[in-house]
């Protein structure tokens, strides 16, 4: 048995707000700060402990918001200073807390110090940035970048390229310069010092570059894989030790890596010494599988029961003991998990949401819940190029369907499948016009299903998603075990059921989870297991498993 140390943030379930998405309070099309503020009641119902917002800085929004141009105002879209002090208060009066997103690992071009950076090859900010000389009439090295084309931009003031892992508009920092980390860490001191709670560190595993060398080009890629000397060094390590040193010591925060990267890393980054961050996200079972060809994550490659076990299974053990894990299966880059691991068809979508909130609010690490995803919300199927907003969709598009690479239909259908704006659709709080999101034209479309799929309905209904989701969350709230238990895989080869247990001193909380829409034989699926804690059937046939039926049971011996 591990004995797992308290931890607030081990008990705490986190709620991901995308803003620009979530609710417009001024008829603008666009979420905004006063739209949480005014749903945080919403919130506390359902229960979340930790609200993530993603980022609500300055910023000419190539990429959302994650491209930042000025670290310590808010995007104009979004309110003013005043507005985010209000919801920090309001967030707090009701006993919950807020997590920044920290995007470091690059600004905006238009932050100003990029703009100070690329006057003159002798600015005193032309080091707070990567710039290279070409080779060859070219890029300085082979590598590529995140939403596709070469990581590097020639700039013709200076005759010099400079580095960019994401969109040419997101240049990266130069984090081996000591004054871009005094930057970065008195800016993360100047939020502490406002009383927020936690960050969210984008990309957080990719700021100690170490060299630039070419890398490797897999067969069929256009550029070579500049991984292996940016992607956890040990140069990262060393920088969030002293982010560890001089600023997140100094607060009670939780804080999060968006790392990506195998157990082996995650087990760095989040150890139980507690000398870098408290959890990070991985990525091996939402990217990672889909990742089977040169073209990335766009692929017909689905989410078979065996390949998401095989990932989580590893991911629960290989941690267990070592490093605290994170849950998740949506975020704002991912599709909709109902529409992706679960089923979306009007006759299974709340069976399998509440089936896969079971299996993810059981596991051992701290579950993250996505706006919409505790009503169930589903992927949009957009049909057309031109109903995208997405910089990740469109730079795809150029570089594979533009180029005769790939054929559109073929590209459209990947995207309805995994694009990033299937999980940006407006938040559905009613069947209001616009879902009730908004007064005006919303910034991109709403899922039609909103007429269905919306929280006042699940609100009304004591057996919708929403309040499956509060009963997972205040179960958390509740047994030790499913915070602190150890995690048992059970049923490892089984086709259709994704069962484990948690043991903590004589208890023993076993989870049941029918994958498929067949009812599915199930040796364990008897009340000798113990108490039933939650399922979404209201009864049972022993020996088997319904469509997408999922039960918790506790024994206390
Ligand atoms: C992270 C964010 C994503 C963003 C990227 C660049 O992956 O989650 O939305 O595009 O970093 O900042
Ligand atoms: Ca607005």
């Amino acid at each position: 048995m591990y004995t797992e140390k308290r931890a607030w943030w081990k008990e705490a379930v986190v709620y991901q707000i995308y803003p620009r998405s979530f609710a417009d309070s001024n008829g603008d099309g666009i979420g905004d700060l006063n739209g949480i503020t005014a749903h945080l009641d919403y919130l506390k119902t359902l229960g979340v402990d930790v609200i993530w917002c993603s980022p609500v800085y300055a910023s000419p929004n190539d990429d959302n918001g994650y491209d930042i141009s000025d670290y310590r105002a808010i995007m104009r879209e979004f309110g003013t200073m005043e507005d985010f002090d209000r919801m920090l208060e309001g967030i707090h009066a009701r006993g919950m807390k807020l997590v920044m997103d920290l995007v470091a690992n690059h600004t905006s071009d238009e932050h100003q110090w990029f703009v100070e950076s690329r006057k003159s090859r002798d600015n005193p900010y032309r080091d707070f940035y990567i710039w290279r000389d070409g080779r060859d009439g070219g890029a300085p090295n082979n590598w590529g970048w995140c939403f596709s084309g070469s990581a590097w931009e020639y700039d013709e003031a200076t005759g010099q390229y400079y580095m960019h892992l994401f969109s040419k508009k997101q240049p990266d920092l130069n984090w081996a310069n000591p004054k871009v980390r005094d930057e970065i860490f008195d800016m993360m001191t100047w939020w502490c010092e406002k009383g927020i709670d936690g960050f969210r560190m984008d990309v957080i595993g990719m700021i100690g570059k170490e060299s630039f060398e070419d890398g490797a080009v897999a067969p069929g890629a256009l550029y070579g894989d500049g991984g292996p000397f940016y992607q956890h060094t040990e140069t990262t390590h060393r920088y969030l030790r002293e982010m560890r040193q001089r600023v997140l010591d100094k607060y009670d925060l939780i804080t999060i890596g968006e790392a990506g990267g195998g157990t082996a890393d995650a087990i760095r980054y989040s150890n139980v010494e507690g000398t870098e961050l408290n959890m990070t996200f991985g990525f091996e079972h939402t990217d990672g599988i889909n990742d089977g060809n040169e073209m990335g994550k766009w692929s017909d490659h689905g989410s078979p029961l065996a390949e998401v076990r095989e990932v989580m299974n590893r991911w629960e053990l290989d941690l267990q003991g070592r490093a605290w894990n994170t849950v998740y299966m949506s975020n704002h880059d991912q599709p909709r998990q109902v529409s992706r691991f679960g089923n979306d068809s009007p006759l299974w979508r709340e069976k399998s949401a509440k089936m896969l909130g079971t299996l993810l609010h059981m596991m051992r690490g701290t579950p993250f819940v996505y706006q919409g995803e505790e009503l169930g919300m589903t992927n949009i199927y957009v049909k057309s190029i031109e109903q995208y907003k997405d910089v990740e969709v469109f730079n795809a598009w150029r570089q594979w369907v533009e180029s005769g690479r790939v054929d559109a239909q073929d590209m459209l259908r990947w995207y309805a499948k995994i694009a990033r704006d299937n999980a940006r659709t407006p938040m559905q709080w009613s069947a209001a016009p616009n879902a009730g999101f908004t007064t005006g034209t919303p910034w991109i479309d709403v899922n039609p299903n909103y007429l269905s799929v919306n929280a006042e309905a699940e609100l009304a209904d004591p057996d919708s998603v929403f309040h499956y989701y509060r009963k997972l969350i205040a179960l958390r709230h509740a047994h030790d075990v499913i915070v602190y238990g150890d995690f048992v895989p059970l049923l490892e080869d089984d086709p259709s059921v994704y069962a484990y247990r948690r043991t903590l001193d004589c208890q023993e909380l076993t989870v049941l989870c029918n994958w498929t829409d067949r009812t599915a034989p199930c040796a364990l699926s008897g009340d000798a297991l113990g108490e039933e804690l939650i399922s979404n059937y209201p009864s049972h046939r022993a020996g088997f498993l319904y469509p997408y039926e999922a039960r918790v049971l506790l024994k206390r011996a």
